[in-house]
């Protein structure tokens, strides 16, 4: 499928997609939240696609946010409808069957913090800033940033970074917890590659539902998100995928698992 503001690609097992706006430091039109979307549920269904790997074009931006000249036209009702469709696609993301792993190679301010948020897992190359500059426009984070960055580095944290709009280094946001790691702009995407590689080597399904039960878990007490993982577990039990990789274990042998 063609898009006007994405690439995509597809190699041993891996999906990129790839948002293609440098001259806008690749920022979140509404078009382009649309081709993600339409990307992310393509390479959701791809056979040939294990991992995902979001990324920007070019050297200096993730994703800039979403575009302030789109922003800048909103009123309440068409704002509110606005910020539900960037939800939506983080929803999308968040939920995916598949790993997705925010390859963060840049500038990812407001919507784009917010699209990491809702990867499964962020790294970012050393020249990386991340921030919520939203209450700097006068707005407020609108992709879930007020829900996940709480979520993910604590309310005391959230609030400072939504409230100063400050924008913060790579080294910063891995001290708070924000991106798992941090690489020299070079190895960003072979380090995400080989991560990549790594859960490609696991069972699909048991990926699946491990992504479910710490999804579900986190909106839940712990008595139903464990209640939940029990569930989930038993799932995993009925696999194919399940009796090879134990048996394989207990023979000694390298598993080959086959999705099912
Ligand atoms: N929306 C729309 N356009 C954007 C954008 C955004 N979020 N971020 C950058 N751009 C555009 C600029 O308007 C400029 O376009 P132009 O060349 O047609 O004028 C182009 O991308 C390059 O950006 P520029 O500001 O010239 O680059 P810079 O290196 O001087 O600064 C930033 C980089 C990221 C600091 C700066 O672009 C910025 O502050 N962007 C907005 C960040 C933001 O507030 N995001 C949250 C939105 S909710």
């Amino acid at each position: 499928m063609g898009y006007k503001n994405l690439l995509t690609q597809k190699q041993d097992g891996v999906g990129w997609i790839i948002i293609n706006r440098p001259d806008k430091l690749n920022a979140l039109n509404s078009k382009t939240i649309k081709e993600l979307y339409e990307a992310f549920l393509s390479l959701q269904e791809s056979p040939d696609v294990r991992v995902i790997i979001l990324t920007g074009s070019g050297e200096k931006a993730f994703i800039a946010g979403a575009d302030i000249s789109e922003l800048a036209q909103l009123e309440f009702s068409t704002g509110k409808d606005y910020v539900l469709e960037g939800q939506e696609l983080s929803k999308l993301i968040e939920n995916l069957r598949k790993p997705v792993i925010a390859a963060i190679n840049g500038f990812a301010l407001g919507g784009g913090t917010e699209m990491a948020l809702a990867c499964h897992v962020r790294i970012a190359s050393d020249n990386a800033k991340m921030g919520q500059p939203e209450v700097k426009l006068g707005l407020i984070p609108g992709f879930g940033g007020t829900q996940r960055l709480a979520r993910l580095v604590g309310k005391g944290i959230a609030m400072e970074l939504i409230l100063t709009g400050r924008i913060i280094d790579a080294q910063e946001a891995f001290r708070i917890g924000l991106v798992n790691r941090v690489v020299p702009q070079s190895e960003l995407r072979p380090c995400c590659d080989a991560l990549a590689k790594e859960m490609i080597a696991n069972a699909p399904l048991a990926l699946e539902y491990a992504i479910k039960a710490i999804n579900i878990g986190l909106d839940k007490s712990l008595g139903e998100g464990l209640l939940n993982e029990a569930e989930l577990f038993g799932k995993c039990c009925e696999t194919e995928d399940s009796k090879e990789g134990t048996k394989a274990f207990l023979e000694k042998k390298k598993a080959h698992f086959q999705g099912n």
